[in-house]
């Protein structure tokens, strides 16, 4: 096996060689002053199983038309197979027709990575379970809650009966999925509409799934994504008036669009969890900002798979 980078998140290629104890190769690149990109495989990868770690996170359209390229390079110099590893897949919200004359983006977007010579493909969280239907390729869908799961458990006391919020209706699969790992967790959801031309959502009635009423001493909201954090800002708003006391947030790919990271810190939350699905640049950290690592599980899974 042979673990190739691309550039959209060298520390996490960085980190999965280092659980497996090996290297990680990075292509050479060159960017022409019209932004077409050219790349370059130096290592010897005849008959390899290749690896190429690749977050399609933003510049979302350049790291796709990135990972293509290296995949190509990849078959071409001989590897025997490729598996992208793109813990956090662009596109992935657009995964069906919302409204009529759009296009199902993620669509186009599976067959650009099906047509460059990818055998299989490794993600993690996806917004929807339906997605891997959509590929012909094998995908190996993972997810971060054991590791949130780990993390709320290290913070909670044992008698502590956690409250597990998703923060709409859509997402309360992720949210008994988390609840699974957290025995005598209680579970809700927050009723919300959003509206598709303006993408602004409003809060407007908390569901508890068991219909108890709320004395949880310590509330979790779980998410698959942060983007412009405006989902997270209306769900905690909403907790803080129905009386909910310490939030924490997990979420596990941190888009961190627009002013997130500002809005996310000045929320009354204690923390915000988040994985490295998707790299953390220094000027989107913050104070209240906690980055767990899914490296180890990714050389886990490559080892078993
Ligand atoms: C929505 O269905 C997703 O699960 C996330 O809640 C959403 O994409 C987060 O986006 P934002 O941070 O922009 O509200």
């Amino acid at each position: 096996m042979k673990i190739f980078s691309g550039f959209s998140n060298i520390k996490l290629a960085e980190g999965v060689a280092l659980s497996l104890g090996t290297k990680y190769f990075l292509p050479e690149r060159f960017v022409f002053p019209d932004k077409e990109v050219r790349v370059r495989i130096t290592e010897k990868v005849v008959g390899e199983n290749a690896i190429i770690i690749q977050p399609q996170c933003a510049p979302v359209n350049e790291n796709i038309i990135e990972t293509c390229f290296i995949a190509d390079a990849l078959k071409r110099n001989g590897a025997a197979s490729v598996t992208l590893v793109a813990p956090y897949l662009g596109y992935q919200r657009q995964d069906h027709v919302f409204r009529d004359g759009e296009a199902v983006s993620l669509e186009v977007v599976i067959k650009m990575i099906e047509s460059c010579g990818i055998d299989k493909i490794m993600v993690f969280d996806l917004h929807s379970i339906k997605i891997p239907e959509l590929f012909k390729i094998p995908v190996v869908h993972l997810s971060a809650f054991p590791l949130f799961a780990q993390r709320i458990r290290s913070m909670i006391h044992i008698t502590d009966k956690p409250l597990i919020v998703s923060p709409d209706r859509g997402g309360l699969r992720r949210a008994k999925q988390l609840s699974k790992f957290l025995k005598g967790s209680s579970l809700a959801y927050i009723e919300k509409s959003r509206d598709l031309a303006t993408g602004s959502v409003e809060a407007k009635e908390l569901k508890v799934e068991d219909g108890s009423l709320i004395r949880a001493r310590n509330t979790f909201i779980v998410d698959d994504m942060i983007s412009s954090g405006g989902t997270i800002l209306k769900a905690v708003e909403f907790l803080k008036k129905k009386g909910v006391g310490s939030i924490s947030v997990f979420a596990t790919h941190a888009v961190f669009s627009q002013n997130a990271p500002m809005l996310l810190q000045d929320l009354s939350i204690d923390k915000v969890y988040v994985t490295d699905s998707i790299f953390t640049a220094k000027n989107k950290r913050f104070p209240k900002l906690e980055v767990l690592s899914i490296a180890g599980m990714i050389a886990d899974s490559l080892k078993k798979n």
